[in-house]
Order: structure tokens, then sequence, then C-alpha cells
């Protein structure tokens, strides 16, 4: 895993909690590999944010495996970036501490996610939900990341990290880089297929709702079948149409066809034809990854060695960073 001295660095993460949604592919991972051409590239499983819900100790150990083994098979090379996982590097627990004493409560307290999220959860409230901006902050920090490539649901927590960053430089000199998001143009909010003005989601009860990208073809087609769209019937992106427009993002993503190329190519045919097509450009579009993750899923010994050398790498950069951060609050130096 090459990291050369003047590529700026790129640093994201994704919560192992079962597979990964097209929301996230879309949003999120697909953007990852090309990333890796022209910038340093850290890419980690965040179990550690994973248990701020309650986890089935067992399960989550599968879904964090399985999820390491999908981020390569989205495209991740781990002879390219550092891809590990994030339990595996204290440095992110250790700065999260130092971070969160520069943290205002009521920063916390206005963040969208922890109000949805301890509404969801409303009987496990825990401390770790709420200071999980925090924690989500040191993974960036700690590599001083340039960039950090999400959807635009975790828009409010970068905006969260570069002001506890600001605040840590104003008290103790300048140190963190300001970390810029980087949300793509089209994808950055993937909609439900059942209730298209709310964010597709693996959490959803409706299993109808939330394509998963290990899904094989037809439940895919059964699931865009399904999708809940207007009365109206021609394909054109338009406002008051947030199901057709949904799909219309999806269909655009997979086959990088324009909105205009769309409407033109659906002129005359009906939303079953389209819902029908976007399904299977879906299906087909997913199938490489697919194929790519039953291989990897099978070689754990490979997985196992991509993983450790991926944490030592990050365990690398990161300790530089913390002993910085250690020596600038006052902590005195080891050697
Ligand atoms: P997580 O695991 O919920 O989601 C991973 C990435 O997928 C994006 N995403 C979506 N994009 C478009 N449409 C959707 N429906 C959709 N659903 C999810 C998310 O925006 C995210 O980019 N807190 C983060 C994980 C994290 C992190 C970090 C990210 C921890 N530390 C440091 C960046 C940098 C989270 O829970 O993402």
């Amino acid at each position: 895993m090459p990291q050369s001295n003047d590529k700026k660095l790129i640093f994201s993460g994704i919560q192992p909690t079962g597979t990964f949604t097209l929301g996230n592919y879309i949003g999120a991972i697909r953007n990852w590999g090309p990333l890796q051409e022209d910038y340093n590239c850290v890419y980690s499983i965040v179990d550690l944010h994973a248990i701020t819900v309650r986890q089935d100790p067992a399960k989550l150990r599968q879904n964090t495996l399985q999820a390491y083994a999908l981020l390569l098979a989205c495209g991740i090379d781990p002879e390219k970036s550092i891809a590990f996982i994030q339990s595996h590097n204290v440095n992110h627990a250790e700065l999260s501490w130092v971070l969160a004493c520069t943290t205002q409560f009521g920063e916390l307290s206005r963040m969208t996610q922890f109000k949805d999220k301890s509404a969801k959860h409303a009987n496990d409230v825990n401390a770790g939900l709420f200071t999980y901006p925090v924690l989500m902050a040191a993974d960036i920090l700690a590599y001083n990341a340039d960039l950090v490539p999400i959807g635009v649901d975790q828009k409010q927590h970068l905006e969260l990290a570069r002001n506890i960053a600001a605040r840590f430089n104003q008290r103790y000199g300048e140190f963190f880089t300001l970390p810029e998001p980087y949300i793509p143009k089209t994808g950055a909010k993937i909609m439900s297929l059942q209730d298209p003005d709310k964010k597709m989601s693996k959490s959803d009860d409706n299993p109808n709702a939330c394509v998963l990208i290990l899904d094989d073809k037809d439940t895919i087609i059964r699931k865009f079948k399904r999708a809940v769209t207007d009365s109206e019937s021609v394909v054109c992106y338009g406002e008051g149409k947030s199901g057709i427009n949904n799909l219309m993002t999806i269909y655009s993503a997979v086959t990088g066809k324009s909105f205009d190329e769309i409407t033109s190519e659906f002129a005359g045919k009906g939303y079953g034809d389209f819902k029908l097509a976007v399904g299977e450009a879906v299906a087909d579009h997913l199938e490489p990854v697919r194929t790519a993750y039953a291989k990897l899923i099978a070689d754990k010994a490979y997985l196992k060695d991509c993983y450790t050398k991926g944490s030592e790498s990050a365990m690398k950069i990161t300790r530089k960073v913390l002993t910085k951060v250690y020596h600038k609050v006052g902590f005195v130096d080891q050697r």
C-alpha cells in the first residue's frame, strides 16, 4: 500500500451493520475505488461506531468480516489503499478522548442523527451514541485527512469535525487540517423504494424499501417493480415526483446516462417498463461485485492478511499524529 508524500489524503468509513445498501454503494463506496489513483486513501470498517446500538457479538464479528470482503469486492485494492478494521487501531479511540474534551455538549445535542437514533433506540440512549460524532472526527483527524467522501447524511458530522479541528488549532496552535467533504453530484442521497421521501436505510422495517448489494437479480428486479411512484406515466425528473426522481438517479448512476437521455429512452413507455429497466441495470451493474465477494469471503486467510497489514500501516500514521497531539495538550513525553 504505497503512500506518497505529494498526494492528498482521503479517509472514509462504513459501519458493518449487515450488507451494504444500494445507497451506501452509490452515495459512497463506488466513488472510493477511482479515488485510489489520485490520492492516498484510507478506508475503514468502523466497528467501534457500530456498537453505539445494541449488537449481537457473533453477528457483529461476522458482519465485520463480510463488510471487509465487500469493501475489497467494491474495488478497494489493499495494495493501493490502507483498508482496515477500526478497532484494530487503538489510536482512533485515544484521539477521540482528547477531542471529546474540545467538543461542547450543545454541539453534540444538535446532531440530527443523534436525535433520530435516540428516538429509534429509546431504551438504549447510551453515551457512545451521543459522542459518536467525536469518534468520527478522530477517525478523520488522526490521519490529517484532506478529503472525506460521504453521502449527504454525514455532512453535519463532517462540519462538526471541522469545528473540533479548528477549536483544537485555536487552543493549541495550528495542527489539524480542516477536512473537506467530497459528496457526489448525483446519488448523494438515495431514497427508500417504498417511501421516496425517506433515505434508503438498512434499518428499514420494510425489506422492499432497500436494495442490498448482495441481493440476487430476481430480488433486485422484484424490489424495483414494487417501487412506489406517482400516478403520472411520463418518465421525467420533476417537482413532486420523488419516486421517479429517485429511480432516475439510480438508473443514471449505474448506466452513466443523463436525465434527458433517460427521458428520451422511455418516451412513450410507461413506469412499468422503466422500473424493470432500472432493476435489470442495477442487477447487472452489481453482478461483478457479487462474484468478487463470493471469492473473497471464501478466503479468510487472505482477508486476515489484508486487514492486518492495513491496520499496521494505519497505526504508524496515526501514532505519529497522536504523539504530537499529546505533546501539544501538555502530556509528559514518553521518551
Ligand atoms: P454509514 O455506515 O451509515 O454509511 C456509509 C456511507 O454511505 C453513505 N450513505 C448513503 N449515501 C447515499 N444515499 C443513502 N441512502 C445512503 N446511506 C448511507 C453515508 O453517507 C456514508 O458515507 N458515521 C458514518 C461512518 C463513519 C465515517 C467516519 C465516514 C465513521 N467514521 C469517518 C467518514 C469518515 C456512517 O455511519 O456511515
